[in-house]
């Protein structure tokens, strides 16, 4: 009797942490079935991308992607290749050019399915599930850490999601939201810290509207995150990402209460004029958000504030403009992810908005977005300068095996000479100097 050979697959991600976390769902239920994970794409039976649609660059760098899969399954005819995620949902099997190439087409709630269209593969048939569920929170897997430092992992808390913000594809390629059961969570939260972990980063588009009802109880986000933070002082826990228009008081007591709780808060702005805030749909004004900013800061001292910014988007003036540099001075952020308007199909944007800011603005509107953000970023690190902080140590730093490289609390990197202590341990940290991006000290 021969044993069937045991297929290896192959997955690359693209788009965000929640993506990332969808991948090491999908490698745990195909270990499950019996395929084995393997990290060289070369060495692979079985390759899956991952992907994202976020904006359309997203997008393009996929389909460039899957000219070299074209490739390498010429060489290869019996190899499987399969799109997941969010580009898979969007486009379906509207991927004319790609047709004769995917195997598979699964969407974000489709992985458990994965196995069985595998098998239709093997009969010859093409595998294609993107049907989005009501409840599917794969509270139940127990996820594959790939690429894993093991200190840092995720956890996915909720899925989907219902803003309906008007520039953003998420809520068709994601669909409802949903939360995850509590006990599953922090059951998973333990098992991380059993094994060694001691960080964990709970993940949603929009954590702070978490809520799971059971008879007469109802555990909303801060619940969650206090039970969470309560199993070890040492599992530090970090969020993401934060609506602001539901960051809530308690919310913020929550996290100044337990030290463990990170203090670094996420809270994409995305403009900073009334009028642009109204279209993108995001359900609160420039004065509310920099309201929530204040309570940040008064509640949670030294806590880090990040942002994304859209620039760009439809009718945005020059006024818009300078009044999204003004807020981004007055809030100070720490840190901002800053993107052009990328118009995607479907929106209410794309349907009922005018993509009329033309591309060398959109341009110089980034550059100067990216020129001040930087400004800022670099205050931020001046004002670090001399401060003493807990790290948690993750690993080596890139540039040299004689150094560490850690987090602190409110997420920044320090970069400091190697001391008896291992990955995973907590060291305090002096701040000698700075970098643009990194601080570099020393134990103390
Ligand atoms: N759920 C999160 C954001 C998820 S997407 C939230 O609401 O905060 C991450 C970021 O991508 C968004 O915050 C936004 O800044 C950016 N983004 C989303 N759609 C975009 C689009 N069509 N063009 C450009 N940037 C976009
Ligand atoms: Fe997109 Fe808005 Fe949902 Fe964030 S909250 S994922 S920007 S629709
Ligand atoms: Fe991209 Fe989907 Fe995440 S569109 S940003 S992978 S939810």
């Amino acid at each position: 009797m021969t044993e069937k050979k045991i297929r290896k697959f192959y997955i690359e991600t693209y788009g965000c942490q929640m993506n990332f976390s969808d991948s090491e769902i999908v490698a745990s239920i195909l270990s499950d079935e019996g395929f084995e994970a393997c990290l060289d794409l070369h060495e692979a039976d079985i390759v899956l991308l991952n992907t994202c649609s976020i904006r359309e660059h997203a997008e393009d760098r996929v389909r460039k992607r899957l000219h070299y899969f074209r490739s390498l399954k010429k060489k290869n005819p019996g190899l499987t290749i399969g799109l997941l995620g969010c580009m898979a949902e969007r486009t379906k099997i509207a991927l004319i050019e790609e047709e004769q190439l995917l195997d598979i087409i699964a969407g974000p709630d489709s992985y458990r399915h994965l196995p069985g269209l595998l098998e239709s593969v093997e009969s010859g048939q093409r595998g294609i599930d993107t049907i989005l569920s009501a409840d599917e929170t794969y509270a139940d897997i127990h996820p594959v850490r790939l690429d894993s430092n093991g200190v840092s992992a995720f956890i996915s808390i909720m899925r989907g999601c219902e803003n309906f913000c008007s520039y953003c594809v998420v809520p068709y390629t994601r669909g409802q939201e949903r939360s995850r059961d509590p006990e599953s969570v922090i059951r998973e939260a333990k098992d991380l810290f059993l094994q060694g972990f001691r960080e964990v980063t709970l993940l949603g588009q929009n954590v702070n509207s978490y809520e799971w009802k059971e008879g007469n109880t109802t555990v909303n986000f801060p619940l969650l995150l206090e039970r969470i933070a309560g199993l070890d002082p040492r599992l530090r826990v970090r969020f993401a990402t934060s609506h602001p228009k539901d960051l809530s008081l308690e919310l913020i007591e929550i996290i100044a209460k337990y030290p463990n709780i990170c203090k670094a808060i996420h809270l994409p702005v995305q403009s900073g004029s009334n009028a642009l805030l109204d279209k993108m749909n995001r359900k609160y004004t420039r004065e509310e958000y920099l309201e929530k900013i204040r309570a940040i800061r008064n509640c949670i001292p030294g806590c880090a504030i990040s942002t994304d910014i859209i620039t760009g988007f439809c009718d945005e003036t020059e006024e818009d403009h300078q009044q999204t540099l003004e807020l981004m001075k007055e809030a100070a952020f720490d840190f901002a992810f800053t993107f052009k308007y990328s118009e995607r199909p479907q929106t209410i944007a794309a349907e009922q908005y005018d993509d009329n800011v033309p591309a060398e603005i959109k341009e110089r509107r980034l550059r100067e977005i990216i020129e001040l953000q930087q400004e800022l970023s670099s205050a931020s690190n001046h004002r670090d300068l001399g401060e003493t902080f807990e790290v948690l140590i993750e690993g080596e730093s890139k540039r040299s095996d004689k150094q560490y490289f850690g987090r602190n609390s409110q997420n920044k990197v320090l970069v400091f000479p190697k001391t008896s202590q291992k990955p995973g341990e907590y060291l305090k940290i002096n701040v000698k100097r700075v970098t643009s991006a990194t601080l570099i000290g020393e134990a103390v």
